[in-house]
């Protein structure tokens, strides 16, 4: 049994330009509930307090080394929890943190899932340094495109690279109707901007502060209301996933609010099969290939039923503070169907000489059911007394924690970059 619906609440946020050394952080809500239950039993998978004491994992990693993906698959391998390394930035410490990631500051006490490292079976990450990122990016713009959870990866980067050059990043700059976020470091002339389209192309729920719509309308051939303001970057990150997931879309041939236009119900794996076309389209027409990298996320996974990785609990992500242990694990959430698709179109674009690059954190995310805010975040408005006693029904697991999973979805990515 599946069902989806979506519970969206508007938010507002106050100034166009805003310093960042005044704490003003981003406030966003997209807030899933469904349905879904899949019992599964659990193995082991992590070493856990393995490499405790260790701190040379960045020593074996070299530009010749192991870890191009030719030779090794960073997306395969294993936590290990390092409290010495991780986290590698404090979340009071940082200034961009949206209340949609800020676990701590919304009464989460546990600690441990923030001291998780990635290690690779077969080589090991670089060390993330923001001098060096910001280097790569001199002159240049760097652009995350698509939903709330590609949004916290981008503020995640920005809590990074702040990290190594305090204060690189300051201004935020909104524009196209605050679809687009600029962080602009000026020393460098380097920008890293997020861009809201939640679903790639176009559709009613591209205004990211009021896209409180229950069943999205999707206009899949349309994308260059968007593509335009980012086709010119030198390194796009591009996500979309969560906004589909419902068996079937409003799918829109013309415009919207026009009364000309044919609006269909079309099954959800063909709308999402047409957009990422219309997408990969797009791309292999405007993109300059000596100029932009770019990249795709997979799916960022939900634990939103405790059912699916243990038989005897019920509930969800909320008071998880463990991994899930068996390797391979996948949640009935994540639709391998949807992945397919992403590759064949990737695999596409690659026969017609454009190449984008998959990041498959998937797998690696499935098991960090401890990862996510649960109760511990801020809606439009707080979580009431009552709604904080009920975590079975008010957690948010889809988003992640920051400092938390998404940084080392960055890692990944900076490794990536830097090759
Ligand atoms: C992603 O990684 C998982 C685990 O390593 C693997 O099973 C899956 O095939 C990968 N998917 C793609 C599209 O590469
Ligand atoms: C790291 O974790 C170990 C084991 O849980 C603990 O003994 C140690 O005090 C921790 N170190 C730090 C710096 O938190
Ligand atoms: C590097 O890759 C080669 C061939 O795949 C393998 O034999 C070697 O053990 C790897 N080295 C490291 C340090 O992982
Ligand atoms: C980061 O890179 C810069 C420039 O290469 C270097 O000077 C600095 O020591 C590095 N920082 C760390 C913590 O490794
Ligand atoms: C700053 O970077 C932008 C690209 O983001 C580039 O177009 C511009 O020429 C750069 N400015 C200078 C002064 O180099
Ligand atoms: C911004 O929104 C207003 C009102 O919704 C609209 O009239 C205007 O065209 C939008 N501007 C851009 C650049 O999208
Ligand atoms: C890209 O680089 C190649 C080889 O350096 C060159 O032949 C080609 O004209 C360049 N294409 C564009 C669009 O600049």
């Amino acid at each position: 049994m599946a069902m989806f619906y979506y519970h969206i609440v508007p938010l507002t946020i106050g100034s166009i330009r805003c310093s960042l050394r005044s704490s003003v952080a981003v406030l966003i809500t997209l807030f899933v509930i469904g349905v879904i239950y899949f019992p599964r039993e659990n193995g082991r998978l992590y070493d856990q307090k393995e490499d405790l004491l260790t701190d040379d994992h960045t020593s074996k990693f070299s530009p010749d080394q192991n870890h191009s993906s030719d030779s090794c698959d960073l997306f395969s391998g294993k936590w290990v929890f390092d409290n010495k390394s991780y986290p590698l930035y404090k979340e009071e410490e940082c200034t961009f943190i949206s209340n949609e990631n800020a676990c701590q500051k919304y009464g989460r006490k546990d600690i441990n899932y923030r001291h998780w490292r990635w290690q690779p079976h077969q080589c090991n990450l670089p060390r993330f340094n923001g001098t060096v990122l910001l280097e790569r990016l001199r002159d240049k713009r760097m652009v995350f495109v698509g939903d709330s959870l590609i949004r916290g990866q981008w503020v995640s980067i920005a809590c990074l690279v702040n990290k190594f050059v305090p204060r690189a990043l300051e201004s935020m700059h909104f524009s196209f109707n605050h679809s687009l976020i600029t962080l602009k470091a000026e020393e460098y002339n380097a920008s890293i901007e997020f861009y809201w389209s939640p679903l790639l192309v176009e559709s009613n729920s591209d205004d990211q502060w009021n896209h409180h719509f229950p069943d999205p309308i999707v206009r899949a051939q349309a994308i260059y209301k968007h593509a335009r303001h980012w086709t010119d970057a030198d390194i796009l990150i591009f996500n979309t996933y969560l906004w589909w997931r419902r068996p079937s879309m409003n799918t829109l041939w013309g415009s919207l609010g026009s009364a000309d236009g044919i609006l269909k119900r079309v099954e959800m794996l063909r709308s999402y099969e047409m957009a990422l076309k219309t997408w990969s389209d797009w791309l292999e027409i405007h993109i300059d290939r000596n100029k932009s990298q770019l990249y795709f996320m997979s799916m960022s996974p939900t634990h939103r039923w405790a059912e699916e990785w243990s038989k005897s609990t019920k509930g969800n992500c909320y008071n998880e503070q463990e991994m899930i242990e068996q390797e391979g694990y996948r949640g009935s959430e994540t639709d391998p169907r949807m992945m397919r698709i992403v590759e064949d179109t990737i695999n596409d674009l690659k026969r017609r000489g454009l190449q984008v690059r998959l990041m498959n954190i998937t797998q690696l995310s499935e098991y960090r059911k401890d990862g996510h805010p649960s109760i511990y975040r801020k809606q439009w408005v707080a979580l009431s007394e009552e709604q904080l006693a009920k975590p079975t029904s008010y957690s948010d697991c889809t988003h992640w924690c920051l400092p938390g999973v998404p940084d080392v979805w960055n890692e990944l990515l900076y490794a990536h970059i830097l090759t």
